[in-house]
């Protein structure tokens, strides 16, 4: 891969140069509080922001946080993450309330040496998602003048071809950041050789959104263990029914079809925690598969499916996991996540967390995150990347 790094500008000298840097700062919030209920993405950007200041560059942050309508929507002020970032820098951060207006030109006017600057979110310009390669290019004009050098390090935006992420570097000498190579390094393996045996555990709860890396990876991994909501379509392929669990009518041929070309590294759920309704006080029970009551649904594995999947994880020398096993926000249906995710700590293997939920379902649950081999930032752009996509982010840095 030739791409150019953080360290390639470094050693060209950046004192007093503005340089624009893409983050992925699109954190968790509290729906009642607006509060950052897992600032991980944050923490992950600080290596490359950190190496910059110190170096004397005029730092301008940018980023999406949720996906507003290309039109500013408070809900989704980037404001909260420039105090937490200010925090975890140590020095305050310069927030401009519009992303290319006039607050976004004074802020990068009036930057000194070794400071920072966050422009309010990105996503609140239609051009910057546009599919009209003008309307993009137009707000990428407009960001790439806060710049005189472009750096990536929002690995978990990198497969969206979206104006900062993909036109920017079009229009700027342009660099990986630490993040980024790091995340690039670590997936990289896991596509080329891994150490066998190679377990996938995949959770989450739609199977159309994990079917085109569940593809990719079958004729790879050794096994593949499916959990989360996403699993009671495949049992409903076995024939079994699944009360009013979350099913995808449409994908029940697709899972019977996988299954029967699965060679049987497909690994499902033997038994289920099943509540009467989607909330936290709801009573529940475990039952087996080919007992789910017709009136309730499906919220977490079972503890002997964990035990089978911890026993497939015991043997693994490569993990890659992407997906909580049930709704582990809430404690009554969080067993099953957890079991996993102890399961891969103890695996003395290389394991790669992959994903903004099962990341955040990792720090949620206070597990050890050194224990883990990568945390991915990125749950889309990782699954992307193993299923051998061109990721757009990727691509315009290689050019
Ligand atoms: C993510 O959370 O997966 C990334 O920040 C990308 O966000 P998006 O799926 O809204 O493009
Ligand atoms: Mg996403």
């Amino acid at each position: 891969m030739s791409i150019r790094t953080l360290d390639d500008l470094l050693a060209e000298g950046v004192s007093g140069r503005r340089v624009l840097v893409r983050a992925d700062l699109n954190v968790p919030l509290d729906k009642q509080t607006g509060d950052i209920t897992d600032d991980g993405r944050i923490r992950a950007v600080l290596p490359t922001l950190g190496a910059l200041v110190e170096a004397g560059a005029k730092v301008v942050v940018c980023s999406h946080l949720g996906r507003p309508k290309g039109t500013p929507d408070p809900q989704f002020s980037l404001s909260p993450v420039a105090a937490r970032l200010g925090e975890l820098l140590g020095a305050p951060v310069h927030f401009a309330t519009d992303t290319v207006g006039d607050s976004a030109r004074s802020t990068v006017a009036d930057l000194a040496d070794g400071q920072v600057a966050l422009l309010e979110n990105l996503r609140f310009n239609a051009g910057e998602t546009s599919k009209d390669e003008a309307e993009r290019g137009a707000f990428a004009d407009q960001l790439a003048a806060f710049g005189d050098a472009y750096v990536d390090d929002a690995f978990g935006a990198v497969h969206r071809k979206h104006a900062s992420v993909y036109d920017v570097p079009a229009r700027l000498p342009h660099v990986a950041g630490r993040l980024v190579l790091r995340e690039v390094e670590v997936l990289s393996k896991l596509t080329s050789e891994p150490e066998r045996p190679y377990v996938v555990v995949l959770g989450g709860s739609k199977v159309s959104d994990k079917l085109a890396v569940i593809e990719a990876l079958l004729p790879t991994v050794d096994r593949l263990l499916i959990g989360g909501g996403m699993c009671f379509t495949f049992l409903k392929a076995q024939g079994l029914e699944v009360g009013t669990s979350l099913l995808e009518k449409d994908m029940v041929e697709t899972c019977r079809n996988l299954l029967e070309r699965s060679e049987g590294k497909i690994m499902l759920p033997v038994d289920v925690v099943v509540a009467d309704a989607f909330a936290p006080d709801a009573a529940h029970d475990t039952v087996r598969v080919d007992g789910i009551p017709s009136h309730r649904l499906g919220l977490d594995i079972g503890p002997e499916t964990v035990a089978g999947f911890a026993a497939a994880l015991s043997q693994a020398k490569t993990i890659f996991w992407n997906g909580p096993m049930g709704v582990f926000e809430m404690a009554a249906f969080a067993a099953g996540t957890r079991g996993i995710a102890e399961a891969i700590t103890k695996a003395d293997a290389f394991s790669v967390v992959g994903g903004g939920d099962s990341a955040a379902a990792v720090r949620a649950l206070g597990l050890d995150e050194s224990s883990f081999g990568h945390i991915s930032t990125g749950g889309g752009a990782s699954l992307e990347y193993l299923e051998g996509k061109t990721l757009p982010g990727i691509a315009a840095l290689e050019n």
